[in-house]
């Protein structure tokens, strides 16, 4: 006999397992990957006060992947931030709350706040995501890379600005 319920709720729990094996393959991808972040060259970008102004990459990046890359753990931001992420149980709380940091901040001083955290608070315990120069005990694998690619810190950028009070 046919049961209607059992398909929707199996597909169901089965993209959630394909998820929770996927992500930490993912992030082990995007590190291992010629075309990840580590081959690529840094792109230059200019400071203008408090602030990086221009796309990194020239082009707008995508607030869907920049989600998604906020929430997941590879990425870091949640072991310190909090935000509007319901489907992630554990957040940090050493860092202030993500939510409306659109209102908080143009998408220009968020993007250097991601190269850079350390222009703007010398002491911060934030990561510098998009910077190789002047950096301290960087694990070998790490050297001479920053931690993100300059889409995802435009992709990023593009999710914090969507974020408003
Ligand atoms: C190790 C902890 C840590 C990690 C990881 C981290 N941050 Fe932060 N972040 C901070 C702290 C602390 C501040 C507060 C200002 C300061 O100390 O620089 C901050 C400030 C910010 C701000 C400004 C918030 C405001 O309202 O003033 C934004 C936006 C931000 N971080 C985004 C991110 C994103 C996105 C990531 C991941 C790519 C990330 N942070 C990763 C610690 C962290």
């Amino acid at each position: 006999m046919r049961r209607p319920g059992l398909r929707p709720l199996r597909r169901k729990s089965l993209a959630r397992l394909t998820f929770r094996i996927s992500a930490p393959i993912l992030a082990g991808a995007l590190l291992a990957l010629p075309g990840g972040a580590g081959a690529q060259e840094l792109r230059s970008y200019t400071v203008v006060g408090d602030a990086i102004p221009h796309s990194l990459t020239g082009a707008p990046g995508h607030a869907g992947r920049g989600r998604a890359l906020v929430v997941e753990r590879s990425s870091t931001c949640i072991l310190c931030h909090s935000g509007p992420f319901p489907e992630q149980k554990f957040q940090g709380d050493l860092a202030p709350d993500l939510t409306g940091s659109g209102s908080r901040a143009s998408a220009g001083q968020l993007r250097l706040r991601l190269v850079d955290a350390s222009r703007l608070n010398a002491a911060t315990i934030m990561p510098s995501y998009y910077r190789v120069d002047g950096l301290n005990r960087v694990g070998t694998p790490w050297r001479g890379k920053p931690i993100l690619s300059a889409e995802q810190i435009e992709d990023i950028v593009a999710y914090l600005v969507s974020l408003r009070e």
